[in-house]
């Protein structure tokens, strides 16, 4: 049974919730080996060898938000923060450039110093400048500021729905609303983004039932990257004492991912990297396409904790460019040249 409903998501890319919730769980190592072997089956024929790289400068850390796994979260005291300057966010870029990224994504906490205007000169900077495409990373802002945002030039926009269980979404994000996410993500694709969504695996609470309902609803809303990672438990945080999510588990999460939504970027998480040394490798051979180097300057690095342990807090933006170029090349697949723009772009024009 496991055989051949692997089979037809490898076909059809399509599955039931209950198939999809029984695909998840491999009873063995045999089965578990056959959904990861298929899922990169489906990543080499829909998206080829080639891995993007994304770099991501982490521009401020100050967040208003409070949500329960985060270290950035406003109530955590025991956190330095900071925002990086325009000219330095600029240089990161440029550096960025120079060493070949096509693609800046800006990541910030939901940080309201940071108004439209002041987004919108940092964005039409970089774009004016370098050959590049951007992503933002900011949370969620009114109708208003994304359309700003697009027509200063962002490319893409990255808005984790975290988990699609909607009574765990309430738990975890004070004062927020599922449904206000959805709607955003809906605003952000009639503005044009290509738009990424993702939700993290092990969190308190949550099952294999509601980890198939987050593969079905960024299959249905028809999203254009996936992020998906392992939840980290962070000490100063109300859910330090909880387990976090295993590495096995993101992986099977991925691989269903990658054979229901056969054209969706998928990003070889930090997170993940953070769990295993391989991880990211792993994570590569199970249906990701997508890596995300850290191109903060350094000295601001280690304080933009989301989780402990974080990979990269003490390397230079060149050492994880050398680094990851190395680790793409040792599972023989290649650095892609072009933007990474979204592979359904094709298919919908
Ligand atoms: N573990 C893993 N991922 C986390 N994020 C926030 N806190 C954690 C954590 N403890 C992720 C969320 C969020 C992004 C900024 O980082 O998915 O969208
Ligand atoms: Fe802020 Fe994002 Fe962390 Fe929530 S997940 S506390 S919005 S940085
Ligand atoms: Fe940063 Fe390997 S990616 S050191």
């Amino acid at each position: 049974k496991f055989k051949s409903l692997v089979a037809k998501a490898a076909e059809w890319h399509e599955l039931t919730k209950e198939e999809l919730i029984y695909v998840l769980q491999p009873e063995d190592h045999k089965e578990r080996e056959l959904l990861f072997k298929k899922a990169d089956e489906v990543r080499q024929n829909y998206c080829g060898s080639d891995v993007h790289l994304r770099g991501i400068i982490e521009f401020s850390n100050i967040c208003e938000r409070n949500c329960l796994y985060c270290g950035l979260r406003g109530d955590n005291k025991r956190l330095n923060r900071y925002r990086i300057p325009e000219e330095e966010i600029l240089e990161a870029a440029a550096g960025a450039y120079r060493l070949g990224y096509k693609t800046i994504v800006l990541q910030s906490g939901e940080d309201s110093w940071y108004t439209a205007d002041r987004l919108c000169s940092i964005i039409r900077k970089i774009k004016e400048g370098l050959d590049v495409a951007i992503t933002l990373c900011v949370g969620e802002r009114t109708y208003e500021d994304y359309r700003e945002f697009r027509n200063a030039g962002a490319d893409r926009y990255l808005l984790k729905h975290e988990t699609a269980n909607g009574a765990l979404y309430t738990r975890l994000h004070p004062g927020m609303s599922f449904r206000a996410r959805i709607s955003r993500l809906e605003w952000l694709k009639e503005l044009g983004y290509q738009v990424g969504a993702g939700n993290m695996v092990g969190l308190p609470g949550q099952t294999i039932a509601d980890l198939a309902d987050d593969i079905l609803f960024m299959k249905r809303m028809d999203v254009d990257m996936a992020g998906i990672g392992p939840f980290i438990p962070h000490g100063n945080t109300p859910l330090g004492k909880a387990s976090g999510g295993t590495l096995d588990l993101t992986l099977r999460v991925l691989a269903c991912a990658r054979l229901l939504m056969p054209l969706v970027h998928l990003p070889a998480t930090t997170a993940v990297g953070t769990l295993h040394p391989y991880g990211r490798e792993k994570a590569l051979q199970c249906g990701a396409n997508v890596v995300m180097p850290n191109i903060t300057p350094s000295r601001y690095r280690k304080d933009y904790e989301i989780y402990p342990n974080k990979i990269c807090v003490n390397e230079e933006p060149e050492r994880c460019r050398g680094c990851i170029q190395n680790r793409i090349s040792s599972i023989g697949r290649t650095v892609a040249s072009d933007y990474g723009h979204s592979l359904k772009l094709k298919v919908r024009h």
